[in-house]
Order: structure tokens, then sequence, then C-alpha cells
């Protein structure tokens, strides 16, 4: 069977090797990269115009899309796909929208008891000044569209807060994203992400997750798309994950489809646990980025039934089971990401990792030029590693990480400190 993977990251790299572990899977990718181009072929398109996705799915006579990126989920791809008969995996527009518009994501949230931060919305920026002027508490900003993660500013006084609505909603610094705004409290606690696959109507839960957003070591520096992730972070207790299921989970998914948008795809909730309490920081409709190369590897078997099963709206009789106890990914970025970078640095030690055990190396920013790979993007490569424990796995994916080299090579040293110094 021939499945098209849309996106070309290391999460979608990840989600191609896991499906190309079964042999009748061929892959092809949209645009994909250096990595996935190693598993199949490549073809390079606009993830985001849903006619050319719909184009190449039939000319490429794919049994199944995975869309991996929010762009394209927001923007239709899935509804073109499946009103063409075509199976896709992720939500459709509708479904989408509780990652598309931060608005609906917390009124929807409000309607069905979700708990999250307390939030106010406008449409007026002289509004929203004068709300800061008078909470006189740290708040949250947040441009009400996708703004690729930027359009969140996490307030440390009120002139932060102002700053944040005159760039949003003045400056327009994310375009229409920015008409409106949530001002949303400020939570204190500590940060995980937590997966599902739903068929629209049961799901599977996948392993927590924690990512590190932040540049630099210590959590310091500019937010990033992710420097690095593991699972499972110790934070999420048995009792813990237990309310994220009862309290999060099934309301959501409940929610979604009372109001006749069912949740198909990969259901990735941003939460905040206070004092052992979850609170949800923002929905993602999709796999986390790097949290999903760490979910991969430690899961066991084939990931087809899983994800060929939520597309088609039922996942019939399946059991997840997870190989790995523990996975922890450590990205290398370009230097100066996420501000300016260069690129077309020529990767090297590639081969030299091939060989580690438990070792899996996810390409996102590269390309092939000529007989060598070279850097094409700011996070370049997720290098992933199992383990007993989140210690084995850390000692085997900075090995690697140390044996790859390219100009300007960054990374954080000390991805899964929460885990490793508890
Ligand atoms: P979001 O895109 O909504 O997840 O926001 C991006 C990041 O901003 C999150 O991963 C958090 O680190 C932070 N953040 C968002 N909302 C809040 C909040 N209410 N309190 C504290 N931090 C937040
Ligand atoms: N790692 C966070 C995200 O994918 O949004």
């Amino acid at each position: 069977m021939r499945v098209l993977i849309v996106g070309g990251g290391a999460r979608e790299h990840a989600l191609a090797w896991r499906l190309r572990q079964d042999p009748e899977v061929e892959i092809v990718g949209a645009p994909g990269n250096a990595g996935i181009a190693a598993l199949g072929r490549t073809v390079s398109i606009d993830p985001t115009d849903a006619d050319r996705v719909v184009e190449l799915a039939r000319a490429e006579s794919a049994d199944l899309v995975v869309v991996g990126p929010e762009a394209p989920l927001v923007a239709g791809v899935v509804d073109a796909l499946r009103n063409d008969g075509i199976d896709a995996f992720g939500p459709d527009r509708e479904a989408a929208r509780l990652e598309g518009s931060k608005i609906f994501s917390k009124e929807f949230m409000a309607r069905h008891g979700v708990p999250t931060a307390g939030f106010a919305v406008f449409d007026d920026p002289d509004a929203a000044t004068r709300y800061i002027a008078d909470a006189n508490r740290p708040l949250v900003v947040k441009a009400d569209g996708l703004a690729a993660g930027k359009g969140v500013i996490v307030a440390r006084d009120a002139q932060e807060a102002l700053a944040g609505v005159d760039q949003i909603m003045r400056a327009r610094a994310f375009g229409e994203a920015g008409a409106r705004v949530v001002i949303e409290e400020c939570l204190v606690g500590e940060e995980v992400s937590y997966h599902v696959v739903s068929d629209g109507e049961r799901f599977v839960p996948l392993a927590p997750a924690q990512d590190h957003k932040r540049a630099f070591d210590g959590d310091e520096g500019p937010n990033t798309g992710g420097m690095g992730a593991y699972s499972p972070p110790p934070v999420v207790t048995a009792e813990v994950e237990q309310k994220i299921l009862d309290r999060v989970i099934e309301p959501t998914l409940r929610g979604m489809a009372a109001e006749g948008r069912p949740f198909r795809g990969a259901l990735f909730v941003g939460l905040m646990i206070v004092e052992g309490e979850p609170l949800v920081l923002e929905y993602n409709t999709r796999f986390g980025d790097p949290e999903c190369q760490t979910l991969m590897t430690r899961w066991k078997g084939s990931i087809l039934p899983l994800i060929q099963g939520s597309a088609r709206g039922d996942f019939g009789s399946l059991e997840p089971a997870w190989e790995a106890p523990a996975s922890l990914c450590v990205v290398l970025a370009s230097g100066g990401y996420p501000g300016s970078y260069e690129k077309g640095k020529v990767i090297t030690g590639l081969g030299s990792v091939s060989d580690l055990p438990q070792v899996m190396v996810f390409h996102a920013g590269t390309a092939i030029d000529g007989d060598r790979v070279v850097t094409s993007g700011g996070r370049v490569l997720s290098v992933t590693a199992t383990g007993q424990t989140i210690d084995e796995a850390a000692e085997r994916a900075y090995e690697a990480a140390d044996r790859i080299e390219f100009e300007g090579k960054q990374l954080r040293r000390d991805i899964g400190w929460r885990a490793r110094t508890r």
C-alpha cells in the first residue's frame, strides 16, 4: 500500500519510518526531506494547497494520506481528500479549529467544563489595553489564529502584555491571526504534552511526553518549535494521567462529537500541571514535533492500524502496546535558530550513528545536494534514542548527537532535566 506523508519535518520522518516498518507500505513524502527520501520518494509541493495534495494523492494512487503539520489541516486538506474518497489521517477543517482558533478552543473548553486558565476575548485593542491596565496580575496574550507558535506572549508585567497587544493587534505581526486575541491568566506549574489518537468515537491514549521550547539550556532564551523531548515525564503519575483522561480527553472528544465535529486524528493537548491538577494551555490537532519522535520510537509493532483506523473512522480491534520504557530526542538546530540562520552546511557523521543500537536520527531541515546531505532549515535533525530509563536514552542520544557535525550546530545539553534531576 502507498502512503503519502504531507509535511517535511522530523515528525513526518518519524511517522514515515514507523509506517515503513510494515513490509507492504511504500512511502511518498510531500515535500519531505532527505530522511524521508531515503525511505521512499519525495515530491516538492506546497502542503497547504489542498487541490495539489489531492491531485498528487490521485496521481500516486495513494491508499492513505497522513497530514503532519497544522497549516494544511486548518486549510482543509483533509476535507478535500475525503471529498475525493481518499483515506486521510488528521481532523477536517471544522475539527482542526481546536488548534486553528484560540478563541474557539477557549470557548469550547468553557462549554464543556474542561479545566483551563481564566480568560477574556477582545477584538478591540483599546478594550484589551484597558483590561490589562486594570488586571494587575501576570497575563498571557495570544493571537487567535495560527502564528507558527509565535503568537503567544507570556508577559512578566503589564508593560509586556501591552506590548503584546500592540504587536499582535495593532502592528498585525501575524496578519489576520491577530485580529482578535485571548488574554488569559498566567499559570505556574510543569508543562506536559499528552497525545491521543481518535477515530471520531473511540480513542487510544499515547504516552505523555515533555517538550523543551526554549532555545538554550536551563530553559533560557527565545521560544522555538521545540529543542528536544522525552517520554514519559515523571510529573505525569498514574493519578495525574487518569485526571487528564477523565477531565480533559473524554469531555473534549465527547464535546466535539456532540457539536457535530467529531475529531479524527492525533489530538495533542498542551497541559500545565499545577499542584497535580491538569489545566489545558492549548489544543493541537496533530502530533507534536519533537514529541512524536519519542512516541514513535517507543511504540511497539505496526502503527498502521492506529493511523488507518483513525483515518477511516473505525479502529476495529486495536491493542496499543509500548516497546521501549523511555525515549529521548535531542534536536540539532542551525546556528542562530530560532532567529536567522544559514543553510547549505554539509552534515557529516550520519553514517557513524547508523550502527548505534536504539538510536534513530530523524531529518527535519535537510536536503540532498549531490552525494551530500546539507542543512536546509532551522531544526535540522532529531536525534532520538530509547532505553530502559530516561538516563539511558539520554546517554545514547547525546553520544549520537556528538558524532554528527555541521557548521553552527546548536543543541541543548539538558534535555530531560526535569526527569534526570528529580
Ligand atoms: P500555546 O501556543 O497556547 O501553547 O502557548 C505557547 C506556550 O506559552 C506554552 O507552551 C506555554 O509555555 C506558554 N503559555 C501559554 N499559555 C499559558 C498560560 N496560561 N500560563 C503560562 N504559560 C502559558
Ligand atoms: N512541540 C510542540 C509542538 O509541536 O507544537
